[in-house]
Order: C-alpha cells, then structure tokens, then sequence
C-alpha cells in the first residue's frame, strides 16, 4: 500500500528480500538490470500466484480454538460463563494444552496470518507451552498469560493479586530467556476480571519490563454496564486502564472491539495511540454491535483485524475482511448514512499494513519493513473475462477458503508451503 487509501499492485513484478527485510519491489525487466546476482541469491518464480505481504491477527484466544463456532447463540458475559471460561479450565492440563494448541497452530499455518496478538490462559505452564510452539514454528507472536484474580468461576479465577503477578513475572522471564521470536504481553482479561490491586501491580510490571498491553475495550452493552457499576467514578472504559498505566501512556496497548467507545474514550486512544483491534465477526456472533470503523478512521486511529477466536468463529483473516466490510455496509444503511462503508482496500490495510504497524514495521513492502510474505494462488477461482491483480486479489479476499496459501514466509524464512 502506498498509502492507507492506495492499494498498490504491480504485474510480474519481483520482491526482493535481503536477511530478514525487504529490500524494494521491482518490475521484472528492472529487478533483472537492478541486481547483481551472486551465488547465494535465490529466485523462486512463483508464477502467476499473487504475493502480498502477511496479515496480522490482531486479537484472538488461542485457548478457545478448540470449542469454535458452538455457543453462537449466546451474548458475551453468558458465553464467558458457559462456553470461554469452561474450556479455559482445561489448561491447567499440559497434557490437553498441548494436544489442543499443536491442532491450532495447525490450521494458522495454512492461514494468511504471519502475526498475532494472542491471549493464552491463567496457567503460566501452557501459556509458556503456546508461546514456545508458536517460537518453534517461526511467528514473531506476542502470547499473554491472562490475568483475572475476581469474578470468574472457581478453577480458573486466580488465588490473589500476589498470585496472578508472580505467575506473569514468571511467564515474562522464561519467555524472554526460552523464546527467539514469541514475545510476551501484559493481559489483563478486561476490568471485570481483575482487582484494582492486581491492575495496579501489572502496571508496575508494564513500566518494569517494558511490556505491550492487549486487552478488551468497550465490547458489548451489559459489559459496559458492569463497567461503569464496578467503577462509577471513572469518565470512561478506557480511563481505568489508563489510570492504572496499562493504556498506552508507558509501551504500546491494544484494545480490542471499541465498538461503544464514546468522544472522551476516543480522544484518549488517539493521544496514547492505542491500537483497535476491530473484530467484526465476532461482535457479530457474540450480539454485541457493530463498531463505527469508518470513522475511527478518519478520526486517524490505528485500526487492526481480529478473528477473536473463539467470540469469532473462524481463524481466517479472509472472514475478518469479508465481515468488517459487510457490517460497515449495515452500520452505514442501518445507523448512520453519514459513515460510507469500509472499501476492500481499507479492510485489506487493516489486515495487513494497520495491524502490523503493532509488531511495529511488517504488513507491507516498503523497503526496511520485515519480509512477512503470503503467496496465493487463485488458480481454483477461474473467472471467464479478464481480472486485474486488485480484482483478483478482492476476489479471492471474498472466495477464498484457506487452501489458496501456496507458501507463507515471516521474516524472509519459509514456514509454510502447501503439499503439493
Ligand atoms: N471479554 C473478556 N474475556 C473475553 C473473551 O474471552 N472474549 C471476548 N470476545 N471478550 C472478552
Ligand atoms: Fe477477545
């Protein structure tokens, strides 16, 4: 993308990769007078497959993979009680923890998404676990131990605030000691989960270790509710985290859904430049709203994409575009006629270059960004008149099922290429 309106496509063109970074992009004839070639150059012709840069998953729970697409017809807080909490009780297990996260990273790798932002559970053990399997496999990921210490169901809610701290710090420092590529992230669950002691302590630990936050924001109507019950002093949702240092006043946030984030919320997102991740399909499944993308775009925030396993339904960041288009087209005809739909281009620059802005320089080909590379074959989509690559590529963006990977690569190293 040249910029966040203008999707850039060149024809039989060549990306250039040195090490981990891309070099620059150039047309066949001129990539061929440009470079001289020395032994350990590799060309690989990739014929007529579209090359993109890789998508960013910016929110999902890895740990809610295994129960996707059962309890849709539950709202948020009943679907945390009955279906996310209950599962997540199994990953005291290592056993079952590893079992359930080696299926996960299965499916990610036929996936378009080279970057994620992922929650794992309470259990320092299986979260570490995650994070070392995700390592091994080549994603640069950042992988959180949840932190929630009140109101949540016996089996899962953590002991004390002491508890649940000491268990991060200990998450945190064998990330950072056992881990090449996965980083760790402050995860506090949402308020509802946490005391103000333990969102006090994390934000010690945010400052101590220099830590990313993910978290949730302003999801769903009777979660704000509880919200604003729990702390009626506070002007809005994301002011607790921000009185606690957890909003991106110390080291870069993420927050996902702000689909009910009022003018104050919003301000503040802007001036810590936090990041949203907008996750259409699953504010959809989960009955909890459509968030007014369009015009946090134009207010100049940074937007991502997230599936939000399991509130979503699919791992694909396909389904997100698709869906963060569609409910835009709702929001614009339904609620507010002044906000035009998202384009294609708009939602593949969140997928892309607007979430991978958070890891902070992939998502894109411009020269010195990490070579994060999606090759895509829409050979399974034959179409009777000619198509341009833009047209291909928002075509195969709406058909496509995850098979269409040909071969991915995350900073200029193959991790996956599709069995012939
Ligand atoms: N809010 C707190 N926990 C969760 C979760 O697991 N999923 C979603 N969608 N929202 C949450
Ligand atoms: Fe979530």
């Amino acid at each position: 993308m040249a910029d966040r309106q203008t999707l850039c496509t060149i024809r039989h063109g060549c990306l250039a990769i040195q090490g981990n970074t891309v070099e620059g992009v150039y047309k066949e004839k001129e990539f061929q007078k440009l470079t001289i070639h020395s032994d350990k150059d590799t060309v690989t012709d990739y014929g007529d497959c579209l090359i993109i840069p890789g998508m960013t998953d910016l929110h999902l729970h890895a740990p809610q993979y295994a129960f996707r697409g059962l309890g849709m017809d539950c709202e948020l807080l009943d679907w945390l009680e009955k279906h996310a909490f209950q599962e997540e009780k199994k990953y005291s297990d290592l056993e079952y923890a590893g079992r359930a996260y080696r299926m996960f990273l299965n499916d990610l790798q036929k996936s378009p998404t080279t970057r994620a932002c992922l929650f794992g559970t309470v259990h320092k053990e299986s979260s570490l676990l995650l994070a070392k399997l995700l390592d091994s496999a080549g994603y640069p990921a950042y992988v959180g131990k949840v932190n929630m210490d009140k109101n949540s169901p016996d089996g899962l809610q953590e002991q004390s605030a002491e508890i649940s701290v000491n268990d991060t710090r200990w998450f945190i420092e064998k990330v950072q000691s056992e881990c090449h590529l996965v980083k760790p992230i402050l995860t506090p669950r949402f308020v509802p989960s946490c005391s103000n002691l333990l969102l006090e302590e994390l934000g010690e630990l945010c400052q101590e270790y220099a830590l990313p936050v993910q978290s949730h924001l302003s999801e769903n109507p009777k979660e704000t509710q509880l919200v604003r019950k729990l702390f009626p002093n506070s002007h809005f949702y994301g002011d607790i985290y921000h009185h606690f240092g957890l909003f991106g006043s110390h080291s870069p946030a993420v927050m996902a859904h702000c689909v009910y984030s009022g003018e104050e919320e919003l301000a503040k997102i802007k001036e810590n430049g936090v990041f949203i991740a907008h996750c259409p399909n699953s504010n959809t499944s989960l009955a909890s709203g459509i968030a007014p993308i369009q015009k946090y775009w134009d207010y100049g925030l940074s937007i991502g994409l997230g599936t939000d396993i399991a509130g979503g339904f699919s791992l694909s960041m396909f389904r997100a575009i698709q869906d963060a288009v569609s409910v835009s087209k709702l929001y614009w005809r339904l609620v507010d006629s002044s906000l035009p739909p998202l384009t294609f281009s708009q939602a593949f620059y969140m997928a892309t270059a607007g979430g991978g802005a958070f890891f902070p320089k992939t998502g894109t080909f411009l020269p010195g960004y990490e070579a994060d590379v999606v090759v895509l074959d829409d050979s399974g989509l034959p179409c009777p008149f000619p198509l341009s690559p833009e047209e291909r590529l928002e075509r195969l963006c709406f058909l496509a099922d995850s098979d269409v990977v040909a071969a991915k690569y995350i900073q200029g190293r193959l991790v996956y290429a599709r069995p012939l």
